[in-house]
């Protein structure tokens, strides 16, 4: 059974009852498929409705703590040492697609350290948990990231930048380099999400630029907990603010630093 702090255990039961209010608005989603603006305008209110719902619960049990929040920005609080890191809806394009591979992802960091996690898909029911010290865990199971050490047999999981984002050439070049080494890429739409499956060791890794500390705040610490390795892009500990990140095992996250680093150096 997961280890289930006073804190986890406030986080896991607000992300259910906002995911159930997710799940219905994904299923309502299909009725507005019809207008072009409608779906989208629907989805962003579904946003801001699953964070006001994950902000009432879990101020209910903490009052005082700091929020940062998608949505909302942040929210002070009186105690400085603790904050919750949201993101209500990690996947977006996904949710308004009909495609249900996405999560509320809640983490709170104790005097800047990541200590509390959840990552919850509704749609499937998945509840991706970690306290730290204490593991990582799906459910009712603990997890451990994948034993693979050779970069020809791994499955690496990627973001792939969108209009809008910058660096369409670099991740072009990073592309190339990790599909030329691998037995695979996939890109599923939820960086939480990725993240938590590198965790359960269905990805061997998974690299992403263009990030915000929503989308990985609480995966980092579900993967590290899973015995994962986790950085930014430059090999430096800054995975949470640098908008970058590269997280994987012990075995082939130098490897496939390396891959990355060396993919824009010219003569590629
Ligand atoms: C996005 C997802 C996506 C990633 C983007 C994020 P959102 O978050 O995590 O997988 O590629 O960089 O912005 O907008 O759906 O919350
Ligand atoms: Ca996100
Ligand atoms: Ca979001």
């Amino acid at each position: 059974m997961p280890y289930l702090s006073p804190a986890l255990n406030v986080m896991t039961t607000a992300a259910r009852k906002a995911g159930r209010r997710l799940v219905r608005d994904f299923g309502e989603l299909e009725n507005l498929q019809i207008t072009p603006k409608g779906p989208a305008d629907f989805v962003s209110s579904a946003d801001h409705r699953t964070e006001r719902i994950l902000i009432e619960e879990l101020q209910r049990a903490r009052p005082h703590y700091n929020f940062l929040l998608e949505e909302s920005g942040s929210i002070e609080g009186p105690d400085k040492s603790h904050r919750f890191i949201i993101d209500p809806l990690d996947g977006t394009t996904n949710f308004l697609h009909g495609i249900p591979q996405f999560a509320i992802s809640i983490a709170l960091e104790r005097d800047g350290q990541l200590v509390s996690a959840v990552v919850y898909n509704p749609a499937t029911d998945e509840m991706f948990t970690s306290e730290k010290g204490h593991g990582a865990y799906l459910n009712d199971k603990r997890l451990r990231v994948a034993a693979r050490k050779a970069l020809p047999e791994s499955l690496i999981a990627t973001g792939i930048p969108f209009l809008g984002r910058e660096g369409h050439e670099r991740y072009l070049k990073e592309l190339a380099a990790v599909m030329a080494a691998t037995s695979g890429v996939r890109r599923f739409g939820a960086a939480s999400l990725d993240l938590a499956w590198v965790a359960a060791g269905r990805f061997d890794g998974f690299w992403e630029r263009g990030l915000s500390p929503w989308d990985v705040a609480a995966g980092i610490l579900i993967v590290r907990e899973a015995g994962g390795f986790v950085s930014d892009l430059d090999g430096g500990s800054r995975a949470l603010d640098a908008g970058h990140i590269l997280a994987s095992n012990e075995a082939l996250h130098p490897q496939l630093l390396k891959l990355l680093k060396t993919s824009a150096q010219p003569g590629r």
